[in-house]
């Protein structure tokens, strides 16, 4: 399976919300990994455009050595978050530009590109000229264009309302092609609202930060179009055999999943990236996935770099740990919808759902099995109540990661932890221990805490990779985790397990939250 992310803006450093996006893959691309499937994910940084050469003007620095020190900031965020890529797309890779301009010829000699002049009004923030839609019920262009101004001036346009009905039928036909559901029904409702070319480039005396056309040196390459192009030529798309990059055919087989936001849904990867495919001579059935996750807002609001309300996801993560992070982000969102970000509700999942209830029950466990019983646990005939559960929960949890329902998932997982708990509470060890005529019952509950605790680890790891990998250290288990042995009974009778070590200890409590700044 081929995962991508979108590639994100040089600009301006990461925050919650971009890390949001890169470990929402990254769980998905582990727990791929987990069903056995071969999986290569991708994702980078989107260098050139005009945000980033205002950006570096405004620092007076040359635009790339801005976007690779932005970059780099990115790159250190995953590394600390443990989200590990398999490919890093940044789109002033010459192998990228190759690729673009392979594409950019190939329309213009299909006689899909054409040039024409165009005067009107044109957003700087957006990069975009704005038509009559765009105005508001006051007949002005609303904030969120920033500064409008009017201009004249020949560009190359690509044919893309020719294509209008083919994407509608295409739309109609797939109805997977957008996921969740509600959003590929706003995808339908925006299609119908297509109507004229796209322009696909920028005279150089306006913008000159972004690759060239191949037949007018005069223009370099939309950013947008520039930056769809990534998810083909870092596959292989078009590339020349000796660049290190993936096989294509192996790897868009049949296709890709685009882990997207829901403000570049419409128009660039739900109307421009798919009639782009089909352009360029991509069937039907190779057309992408796109899976639209909401926003992390601020307060309930957006954040912006502008509004001084952005968090610094590295911060949060030196504070509460990479992992505490990972889990925060992905518990407390239904992927496609939008959630409000809190550093207390941040807290809370660390103090209740980490420390206490899985770290706890770990720490219990293997106090419980070194102390009664040397570190070893027999392994019964008999199936204890947690067996059953822990099938029912490893069900839920599977069909729902299936759905990329994260929250949802890890919620069976706590569940069944919080059943974990009760059952060492109502069985009570520490009383079978004094009883030898209990003995046989002690060393049922004790396997079976020990075993659900084993089948928790591998179902955390997509989310929780570190806490997981300690989780085996801890009961000593070597096996490599898959979903094929989450299921009951793995552990071998006369297991030896491992002495406990804290997976998440206790938060000073003293530590002031952080401070949203703007950066
Ligand atoms: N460069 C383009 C994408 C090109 S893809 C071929 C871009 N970059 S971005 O930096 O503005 O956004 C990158 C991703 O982060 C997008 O998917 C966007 O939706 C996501 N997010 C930006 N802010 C976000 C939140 N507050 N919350 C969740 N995701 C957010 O768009």
């Amino acid at each position: 399976m081929f995962i991508t992310t979108a590639i994100d803006y040089t600009n301006a450093p990461p925050h919650i919300g971009h890390a949001y996006e890169k470990v929402l893959a990254d769980a998905i691309a582990r727990y791929r990994r987990l069903k056995g499937e071969q999986v290569y994910f991708l994702t980078g940084v989107d260098q050139h455009g005009q945000k980033v050469q205002q950006a570096a003007e405004k620092e007076g620095i040359p635009p790339l050595a801005f976007a690779e020190r932005i970059s780099a900031s990115f790159l250190a965020l995953w590394e600390k978050l443990g989200v590990e890529p398999d490919g890093w797309a940044k789109t002033t890779d010459p192998r990228h530009a190759l690729a673009v301009r392979k594409i950019l010829q190939s329309l213009y000699e299909k006689g899909d590109l054409y040039k024409a002049a165009y005067a009107g009004f044109y957003s700087v923030r957006q990069e975009q000229f704005l038509t009559e839609k765009e105005r508001g019920p006051d007949g002005e262009f609303g904030p969120e264009w920033g500064q409008v101004i009017e201009i004249e001036e020949e560009n190359w346009y690509f044919r893309l309302s020719s294509y209008g009905e083919w994407l509608n039928r295409f739309v109609e036909a797939r109805p997977d092609f957008v996921l969740p559901n509600f959003r590929r029904a706003e995808l339908l409702n925006a299609i119908g609202k297509v109507s004229g070319d796209l322009c696909i480039s920028r005279p150089k005396t306006r913008l000159a930060w972004g690759i060239e056309l191949p037949f007018d040196p005069l223009y370099v390459t939309y950013v947008w179009f520039d930056a769809l192009i990534n998810y083909l030529s870092f596959a292989g798309y078009l590339a020349e055999p000796d660049a290190g990059l993936p096989d294509f055919s192996e790897l868009w087989n049949p296709r890709a999943l685009h882990v997207i936001g829901k403000d570049i849904l419409s128009p660039p990867h739900g109307i421009y990236w798919p009639i782009m495919l089909h352009a360029i001579g991509f069937p039907d059935d190779r057309m992408p996935q796109l899976l639209v996750h909401g926003w992390w807002n601020l307060g309930g609001a957006k954040m912006s770099k502008t509004l001084g309300n952005v968090v610094d996801p590295s911060a949060l993560a030196d504070k509460y740990g990479a992992e505490c992070l990972r889990y925060a982000l992905l518990r407390d969102i239904a992927t496609g919808h939008d959630a409000d970000f809190s550093e207390d509700r941040l807290r809370q999942r660390y103090n209740a759902d980490l420390a206490n209830d899985l770290g706890n029950l770990l720490n219990r466990t293997l106090n419980m099995i070194q102390r009664y019983r040397s570190g070893v646990v027999v392994k019964s005939n008999g199936e204890g109540p947690l067996s059953g559960l822990a099938a029912q929960m490893a069900g839920t949890y599977r069909q729902r990661f299936d759905e990329f329902q994260v929250h949802s998932a890890l919620e069976a997982i706590w569940s069944f932890i919080s059943e974990c708990n009760a059952f060492v509470e109502k069985s009570a060890p520490w009383k079978l221990a004094k009883d030898t005529a209990r003995s046989a019952a002690l060393d049922g509950v004790l396997y079976d805490l020990a075993e659900s605790l084993r089948i928790i680890a591998v179902l955390v790891s997509p989310v929780l990779p570190k806490a997981a990998r300690s989780m085996f250290d801890q009961l000593r288990v070597t096996e490599e985790p898959s979903l094929g042995n989450a299921s009951w009974g793995g552990l071998p009778d006369a297991h030896a397990v491992g002495s406990p070590s804290p997976l998440f200890p206790r938060l000073d409590e003293d530590t002031p939250p952080l401070k949203a700044s703007g950066r």
